[in-house]
């Protein structure tokens, strides 16, 4: 509570003069206004034009002002949140400096320009009349809450996703009101439609045995947080109508970033969190919950296959990312156990914030050429006929790919940092997968060619049992989501203990 109020006093814009850094957004709002009156939307790959200071600059201004009250994004977590005049509209800017060296906005990035409706007709008549810009100086974002530095262990210096623990230290017997969970025989759900829908795998709820619409049956109250259109700092638990400080509420997020979107660690309360990027370092057992990514596809013929019916034994294909998170995939040590015979790995860097990077180093383009030649040369189906799925992280450690493996019957190798596995307190996963940290990947070949064709089968067989239960469809992964929250509460409600697979 202390700590939201420090937040909202030190939302004091920065001093001009500080902080006066020109900004020409010409590009910017000629496109905005082009494409929409207005709304959030993302124009990825288009530069910041005549940006004369670099976003990091006008961040360390603002970080200045006001004796460094003012918020840069010392990390991804806190986007710069820049609010900029072009006369006659008034442009909020979100971005992610950090995503990309080159000051074009990026997918993530966002922009919501409010602008007179007549001149975004004029705009959209001709998109390419005289230039809309001016130079005014961007107000600094509000102060992002301030955090306890806490010392940086050795082994997690330079690697993606080590952050340390910002959650309310929260257990279920001090942030936790059991008295609300005395009216049913079932766990019963209330699913706000605020700030976002219920979405993904929960997007039918409604019709679950769980789901109540009545506030005051309801043992746990989930909220959905994915909210593209909104700023964080436009998300505020507190005003939920049953929030009570987040006793007894789950804030539910697919978002790949989670923590740049969601609401402020700070914000929460008591409240738990159900998410897709579960990190080992913020996770608190047996109060927070993680959930996969639901497969994109399912592939029940390979399924079929025992592990050592197969075309490969070990398997890549995906993009990989060419600056800060995600290099795993770019890595020598991964592009290099491609032996082009059994074990295939190849990778593709076609993203649309790559292109500035790309034109300006040749050998990298290069480079990249050449593996999109040899990704081009392989089909994803025929690569999931293989005994063991490589899954690594790519910008974050969850994946799509995992649950993909388990569903062509294969056994996942995960390669992944501070990551907390789905469902960690149903599946007993080191019957299934392998995990590696990022700075071993070295071991991987060695340890698959070496592990008894009994061990691979077990593990074959106890995967598949994962995924016909709790992977296979909207409904299981609906359960066992559920099933996951039930495990919080430890048999503390006997007719509510979840089934596990033996
Ligand atoms: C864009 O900004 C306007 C004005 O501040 C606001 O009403 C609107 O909700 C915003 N839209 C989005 C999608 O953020
Ligand atoms: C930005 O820099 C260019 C070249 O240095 C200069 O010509 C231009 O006037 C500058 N624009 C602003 C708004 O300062
Ligand atoms: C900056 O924030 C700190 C802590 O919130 C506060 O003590 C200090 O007075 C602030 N400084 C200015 C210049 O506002
Ligand atoms: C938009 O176009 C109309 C007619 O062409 C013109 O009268 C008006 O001034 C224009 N508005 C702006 C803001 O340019
Ligand atoms: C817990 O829930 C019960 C029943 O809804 C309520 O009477 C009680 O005041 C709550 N306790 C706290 C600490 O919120
Ligand atoms: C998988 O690979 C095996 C071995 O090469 C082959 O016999 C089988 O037909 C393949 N299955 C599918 C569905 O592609
Ligand atoms: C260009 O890319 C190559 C290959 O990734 C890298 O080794 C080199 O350092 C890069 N050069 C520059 C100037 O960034």
């Amino acid at each position: 509570m202390e700590k939201q109020k420090d937040q909202k006093t030190s939302r004091s814009r920065c001093i001009v003069s500080v902080c006066f850094v020109l900004i020409v957004i010409e590009a910017v709002v000629l496109g905005l206004l082009w494409s929409l009156n207005y709304g959030g939307f993302s124009l990825p790959g288009m530069p910041i034009a005549g940006v004369n200071a670099s976003l990091a600059e006008v961040a360390s201004a603002c970080n200045n002002a006001d004796g460094g009250n003012g918020s840069a994004p010392q990390d991804n977590e806190h986007p710069l949140e820049l609010e900029v005049e072009a006369p006659p509209c008034i442009c909020l800017l979100r971005l992610l400096p950090s995503y990309d060296p080159h000051g074009t906005l990026s997918k993530k990035d966002m922009a919501n320009c409010t602008c007179p409706s007549n001149v975004a007709a004029n705009a959209s008549s001709s998109p390419s009349s005289p230039v809309i810009g001016s130079t005014m100086p961007p107000s600094c974002p509000p102060a992002a809450p301030t955090q306890r530095p806490i010392e940086e262990q050795w082994y997690a210096k330079g690697r993606s996703w080590h952050m340390p623990p910002r959650f309310p230290r929260c257990t279920m017997d001090t942030c936790f009101n059991y008295s609300r969970c005395d009216s049913g025989q079932e766990l019963l759900i209330y699913a706000y439609n605020l700030p976002a829908q219920p979405s993904q795998y929960f997007a039918n709820i409604d019709k679950s045995r769980y789901y109540t619409d009545d506030p005051d049956m309801a043992c746990l109250f989930f909220v959905f947080v994915d909210t593209p259109g909104l700023y964080r700092s436009e998300i505020h638990p507190r005003d939920l109508p049953y929030w009570h400080g987040g006793l007894n509420h789950v804030l539910i997020t697919f978002g790949d970033k989670w923590l740049n979107k969601a609401p402020y660690p700070e914000s929460i309360g008591y409240a738990s969190a159900m998410a897709t990027v579960m990190h080992e370092t913020l996770y608190r057992p047996g109060f927070d919950v993680s959930i996969p990514l639901p497969p994109k596809r399912h592939f029940p013929d390979l399924r079929r296959l025992g592990p050592f019916e197969r075309k490969y034994l070990m398997t890549f294909r995906g993009l990989r990312y060419l600056f800060n998170d995600g290099t795993l995939r770019s890595s020598a040590d991964f592009r290099g156990m491609h032996n082009g015979a059994d074990i295939i790995v190849v990778t593709s860097c076609r993203h649309s914030s790559h292109t500035g990077i790309r034109k300006e180093n040749a050998t990298l383009d290069e480079e990249c050429r050449r593996d999109e030649a040899l990704y081009d040369s392989y089909k994803f189906e025929d690569l999931m006929n293989s005994t063991f799925g490589l899954a690594p992280a790519g910008r974050q450690p969850a994946s799509y790919r995992f649950a993909e493996i388990l569903s062509a019957g294969g056994v996942p190798i995960l390669i992944v940092d501070n990551y907390v596995r789905p469902f960690e307190t149903l599946v007993q996963w080191h019957r299934c997968a392998l995990q590696f940290p990022s700075t071993e990947i070295h071991r991987i070949i060695s340890v698959i060619r070496s592990m008894k064709p009994e061990e691979v089968e077990r593990r074959q067989r106890y995967c598949i049992q994962v995924y016909e239960r709790w992977f296979s469809n909207e409904e299981a992964l609906l359960k066992a989501s559920i099933a996951a929250q039930k495990t919080r509460f430890m048999g503390a409600f006997p007719s509510w203990e979840p089934p596990l697979i033996d």
